[in-house]
């Protein structure tokens, strides 16, 4: 909970000491998390990490071991009508009937709401105007999950839980679920996000956790992640006729055929060297890209760190 002078604003979700055992195994280990009203978090983690596992129980799919939850101030455990009213699901695998179209399916779903969206407009939301009519057992992988995510929205939520939301979709309709639910979000929607795709957590989620065999072992916002992880990298192709000795470069440079990668935590010195020495020689250095660590970086390292 978060004190603003006199006004307490209570998170949309809030999760404490978290467990959840399957058997022997345990699956999530102790934890705990909030997400603000409007904030999009991000949950990452290897498979079998217990992302999903853990937004099940937070959508009340799911039993938990221990721990104690709030989603709109509700406990999910023992939530009803309301709390379906308020929430939006879209689940890692799902069950539609096959044999209904794509607008009966909303139709459907969407008559389980107190104030649902317009069938036609959630489909065109999601791109799906050309399958409105198409069985739903006739769509493609992606055109599935599009429905998935419509399904999610088709009730207006307050908070959208997705699990993994854009796996299969091809490069543009992933683009364009983003638009979708940055859209969604600036109209007030909390949104809690798992997915394997980085690049997808860093363009959307405000913060993420990283999930590590149950435990959340970091949190912040991707550039706080980023920023552990001090190195950046200076790669360019070396010029014909130039030796790697002519330039001015640290020892720990590594050349790899006709490229070279070097390592740095100063990235301004070692790039005044190297350019100051080229232009020295009167060479262009080919490809010369500077790149900062992205979260793919720092989360490799945090899951090596973990198998160490
Ligand atoms: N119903 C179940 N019974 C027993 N074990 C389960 C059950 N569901 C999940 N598990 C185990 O709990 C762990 C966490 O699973 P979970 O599905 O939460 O992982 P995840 O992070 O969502 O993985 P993925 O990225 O593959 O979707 C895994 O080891 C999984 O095998
Ligand atoms: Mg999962």
């Amino acid at each position: 909970m978060t004190t603003l002078g006199s006004v307490t604003v209570m998170p949309a979700i809030e999760v404490r000491n978290l467990v959840k055992e399957y058997g022997e195994h345990r699956a999530v280990d102790s934890v705990s998390f909030e997400i603000a009203s409007g904030e999009v978090y991000g949950l990452l983690g290897h498979n079998g990490a217990g992302k999903s596992t853990t937004v099940e129980i937070l959508e009340g799919h799911r039993s938990r071991t221990s721990g104690s939850l709030s989603v709109l101030g509700m406990d999910p455990a023992s939530a009803g009508r309301e709390f379906r009213d308020r929430i939006g699901i879209v689940l890692q695998s799902s069950a539609v009937e096959r044999e209904l179209t794509v607008r009966e399916s909303l139709d459907v779903y969407g008559s389980c709401y107190s104030s649902p969206r317009p069938a036609d407009e959630v489909i065109a939301m999601v791109g799906l105007e050309e399958k409105a009519n198409a069985r739903i057992g006739s769509l493609s992988g992606g055109q599935r999950r599009r429905l998935d995510l419509a399904l999610g929205i088709i009730g207006d939520p307050e908070v959208l839980f997705l699990d993994e939301p854009t796996t299969g979709f091809d490069p543009v309709a992933r683009r364009q679920s983003w638009e979708l639910v940055e859209r969604l979000c600036a109209g007030g929607m909390t949104v809690l996000l798992t997915t394997h795709y980085l690049d997808e957590a860093e363009h959307l989620a405000d913060r993420v956790g990283v999930l590590v065999g149950g435990r959340l072992v970091t949190e912040g916002t991707p550039e706080q992640l980023m920023a552990m992880s001090p190195t950046t990298t200076v790669s360019f192709d070396l010029p014909s006729g130039i030796e790697i000795s002519a330039l001015r470069l640290p020892e720990t440079a590594e050349r790899v055929g006709h490229s070279v990668r070097i390592e740095t935590e100063h990235p301004t010195a070692l790039l005044a060297d190297l350019t100051s020495s080229a232009v020295a020689l009167g060479v262009e250095l080919p490809g010369l890209t500077v790149r900062r660590p992205s979260l793919e970086d720092v989360f490799l390292a945090i899951g090596n760190e973990d198998d160490r």
